[in-house]
């Protein structure tokens, strides 16, 4: 028997939004059609529930739905309580996993076969594809051999990736993974996934200007942060249900990404949305990594408390991550200040004796030791920080620019960041620290 895996994803691992597709490719659904026929068809119970009732059971496959629920009732299709249960009965078959993330997840180590197509969106998710360990999977075929298609709907444009097991005579060597360094750094989402992926990964993430900045002086301050995918609908019932108060619009007055209006806040819990680094915490925490709100601000306090978490786990990577802006178009503008954001927190972990880093992470510190001496001027000078004192929040940027200034390191336990002191991280495992 043969196990394949298939999944539409974006970029940044996107696979669903509220149970349902964030799009609609024809073309996509009639390759899924046209390899999984014929063939039994295992899905996680909420996938099941997702199809559309007159597609339920998939016709000219045998339906297999997971559900620990022994009394679930899923017409015309078999239901399995395991996975064990479902494989056996599959048999001997070509079988296909086709979701959703929680089955993914856990089929994907009796797979032999990953099909992913790439959608070229940036899209809202609460559910993702897991991440392809490249020590063990390697790309097979992709399709078109250059660049995308663009389907009919709305030009979404996609491409097809088949995966399968790497031959154990070809070692690893994606060298995006900047492996075997300790510290790593990429930008965005994307470079997120390279370097910051996985239980065995500390997620550094820096947005200067402004979410990990008010992260780390909220922290500081005693206040838990959830961070929030931008325009999602769901933060304010999200907040009201937590008892927090979600972060309005600068102009408000209220508290919001301006670090200055979070500090005087009074606060004990605030749910804050961001474009950028809230979208980046989330995406990565995903996939397992420890995230924890990296900037100039708490550079120092976010190194000594990974310090102390490699101390007592030597199997531990940091990927240090500047979030990035975007154009208006959409597409990724890296910025400046979180390359200084990123390098101040390299250096400050090599001066906690972390010092084996990539020549990436290298070119990080270097930047910001260029800038080190007048971190407030360099700041002002960017691109964002112009922007920002030009819309008439100046303050935010000589706030973003005060290196050491915040004592504790942002840790993102449950969905909240809360500031850990670093002394005790090594001590207390994953998340650990005292609350500050
Ligand atoms: N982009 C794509 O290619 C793609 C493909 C498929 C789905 N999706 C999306 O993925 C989302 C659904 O994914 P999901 O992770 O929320 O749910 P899911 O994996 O479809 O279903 C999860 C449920 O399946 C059951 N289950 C999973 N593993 C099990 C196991 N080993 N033993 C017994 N039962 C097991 C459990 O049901 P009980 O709770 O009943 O116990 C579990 O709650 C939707 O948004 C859907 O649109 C995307």
């Amino acid at each position: 028997m043969g196990l394949k895996l298939i999944w539409a994803q974006t970029p940044d691992g996107v696979i669903g939004l509220d149970n349902d597709l964030p799009w609609r490719i024809p073309e996509d659904l009639a390759r899924f059609r046209r390899l999984t026929s014929g063939h039994p068809v295992v899905m996680g119970r909420r996938t099941w529930e997702s199809l559309p009732e007159i597609y339920r059971p998939l016709p000219g496959r045998d339906n297999v739905v997971l559900t620990h629920d022994r009394g679930y009732d899923a017409p015309g299709a078999v239901v399995a309580t395991s996975l064990d249960d479902a494989l056996a009965v599959v048999g001997d078959r070509d079988a296909w996993v086709i979701g959703g993330g929680t089955l993914y997840a856990d089929a994907l180590t009796h797979a032999d076969t990953v099909e992913v197509t790439i959608v070229d969106r940036a899209t809202v998710g609460d559910t993702f594809a897991p991440v392809l360990d490249e020590r063990r999977w390697v790309q097979t075929a992709h399709e078109p051999a250059e660049g995308w298609y663009s389907s009919v709907t709305e030009g979404t444009r996609y491409r097809f990736i088949t995966y399968g097991h790497r031959p154990q005579s070809q070692p690893a060597v994606d060298p995006r993974l900047q492996a075997p360094h300790a510290v790593r750094c990429d930008w965005g989402r994307a470079g997120a996934r390279a370097v910051a992926a996985g239980s065995d990964r500390i997620a550094v993430v820096v947005d200067v200007l402004t979410f990990t900045t008010t992260v780390a002086a909220a922290c500081a301050a005693g206040i838990e942060v959830a961070p929030f995918r931008w325009h999602d609908p769901r933060a304010a019932g999200y907040a009201e249900r937590e008892s927090a108060v979600l972060a309005g619009s600068r102009s408000t007055g209220g508290p919001s990404l301006s670090p200055g209006s979070v500090r005087a806040s009074g606060l004990s819990r605030l749910v804050l949305p961001s474009p950028n680094g809230a979208t980046t915490a989330l995406t990565i925490a995903a996939t397992g990594a420890e995230v924890v709100a990296g900037s100039i601000r708490n550079a120092d306090a976010v190194a000594r408390w990974c310090a102390a978490r490699l101390a007592t786990d030597p199997h531990l990577v940091v990927g240090v991550v500047p979030a990035g802006e975007g154009w208006p178009d959409g597409a990724f503008r890296p910025s400046v200040e979180d390359l200084w954001g990123a390098g101040a927190v390299i250096e400050a972990l090599r001066r906690h004796g972390v010092t084996d880093r990539s020549v990436e992470a290298e070119a990080a510190r270097q930047a910001w030791l260029a800038v080190a001496d007048d971190p407030v001027g360099a700041l002002r000078e960017s691109a964002s920080g112009r922007e920002l004192s030009e819309r008439g929040w100046a303050d935010d940027v000589v706030a973003a620019a005060d290196l050491d200034a915040d004592g504790v390191a942002p840790v993102l336990v449950d969905g909240w960041f809360r500031g850990r002191t670093p002394e005790a991280a090594g001590a207390a495992g994953p998340g650990g620290g005292t609350v500050a």
